[in-house]
């Protein structure tokens, strides 16, 4: 009987893994793989396998896959457990863990005469002395340029906040609770007011959460990462899964606005344990404390449905802001049709009428009719049509237009939302 014993690595080794680590070198040449690599790997849920004495970790091995090819990242033993074949058996064990995943091929790369030789050499593995490892540093700008492109994200262009028009009441709430604090920290802690890590902007379709979001990156000049929930599981193995690979990579990043659109379908409530629902809802819940730890970063949900959202996550601590984005009041509709029309070509038009006749209309229906009106003042012009005596689409013309625009918004809705800004705002 073997004196120790080996599973799977858990939570709360990695302190004593890297201790490990740390102590059991053998030589002084610069490791392939850095520690800060293992770490990352093993947040991301990599095949891990640890031995134990007692209560002990003593040994551990962490492999990276990559669809039939795994590299062995680490393998570390305690000194005083060298020589007893502990490396040789914590091998076996990970080689059935990749197995099981469809593993075909296992590399490692190790400084000569690094601890872990002899157990390669003692577990099969074959000698490669024919090949040369090649390797470049990618300055840490480079780094992360790679990374948010992989993300699909970037510093959104200046300006974005003062093309919000109207809107007033949010966007000062907004500024003055993110923007500004994030803005500037050091005035910020001067006061020890905390910055803002994690809110949750809720409202109608189309009354301007994705808009306002990127604004505040742009304001920040921060890239904003937009994570559309349906595409998390498409790299396979289900979206709580994805989820914890996005975080992993984002902690990666100086500084980021990640947005969560339809936050909803990530964050229901939690009916069924059972469910995959229920699984993303609870890695959302795990990954939003480490996420609040970065000093630079910012996680806004946006939801239509703030009803539905797990009671768990609005509960403070997790969220700082319940931020409601509602329709326009009048002097926001005179603001986004001006906007829309141009401010230099109001002057004729009867605004008063358009603003009243837009009610219950979002900024993007108001958006949708200006471009309506402007369709038809340009076929007007190209048809030649006398009575283009200005470019410019009338005031019929728009609200015509107006006439024939569905809104996004029902009463239903506005009386959901006036219920949802009594029950679940919190600014
Ligand atoms: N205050 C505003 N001023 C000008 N345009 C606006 C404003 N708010 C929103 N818009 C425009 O309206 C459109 C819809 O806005 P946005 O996508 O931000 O809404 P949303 O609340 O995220 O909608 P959804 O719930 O459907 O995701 C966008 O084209 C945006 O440019
Ligand atoms: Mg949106």
């Amino acid at each position: 009987m073997k004196p120790w014993r080996i599973r799977d690595l858990a939570e709360g080794d990695l302190d004593q893994v890297v201790r490990i680590w740390e102590e059991s070198r053998d030589t002084a040449a610069d490791p392939a793989v850095s520690l800060a690599e293992v770490v990352g790997a093993l947040r991301a849920d990599t095949p891990a396998v640890v031995a134990t004495v007692g209560a002990r970790v003593v040994g551990a091995a962490v492999a990276s896959t990559a669809q039939e090819r795994a590299w062995v990242l680490r393998l570390a033993i305690a000194r005083e457990w060298r020589h007893h074949g502990m490396g040789s058996a914590l091998l076996a064990v990970l080689e059935e863990r990749l197995s099981e995943a469809g593993v075909r091929r296992i590399g490692a790369l190790l400084p000569e005469g690094e601890v872990g030789e002899q157990a390669f050499k003692n577990s099969g593995y074959t000698y490669r002395p024919d090949l040369s490892y090649f390797e470049k540093l990618l300055s840490p700008a480079s780094a992360e340029a790679t990374l948010l492109d992989q993300l699909g994200g970037a510093v959104p262009a200046s300006g974005l906040w003062d093309g919000i028009a109207g809107m007033a009441a949010e966007k000062e709430l907004i500024e003055r609770r993110l923007v500004l604090p994030l803005e500037h920290p050091e005035v910020a802690e001067q006061y020890r007011l905390v910055p803002p890590r994690a809110v949750v902007l809720f409202g109608p379709p189309g009354t301007g959460k994705t808009t306002f979001a990127r604004a505040v990156a742009s304001r920040l000049r921060w890239p904003f990462v937009e994570v559309l929930p349906y595409h998390l599981a498409d790299d396979g193995g289900g979206a709580a899964d994805g989820l914890r690979r996005l975080f992993a990579q984002v902690e990666h990043l100086e500084e980021v606005v990640l947005f969560f659109d339809e936050a909803e379908e990530i964050a229901s409530e939690r009916q069924d344990p059972a469910s995959q629902a229920h699984r993303v809802t609870n890695e959302l819940l795990k990954l939003i404390p480490e996420f609040r730890r970065g000093e630079r970063r910012l996680l806004i949900c946006a939801t239509n449905a703030v009803r539905s959202l797990d009671a768990a996550f609005l509960r403070p601590g997790r969220f700082d802001f319940l931020i409601p984005v509602g329709p326009p009041d009048p002097e926001a509709r005179r603001a986004i049709w001006t906007r829309y029309i141009g401010p230099d070509r109001v002057a004729g038009l009867d605004l008063d009428a358009l603003v009243e006749a837009s009610d219950r209309f979002t900024p993007a229906d108001i958006e949708y009719a200006a471009q309506t009106a402007a369709q038809t003042a340009f076929e007007r012009h190209l048809a030649g049509d006398p009575r283009t005596d200005a470019q410019s689409p009338r005031t019929e013309d728009y609200l015509h237009a107006v006439g024939r625009t569905r809104t996004s918004l029902t009463r239903e809705d506005i009386l959901a939302f006036d219920h949802d800004l009594r029950a679940a705002a919190r600014v």
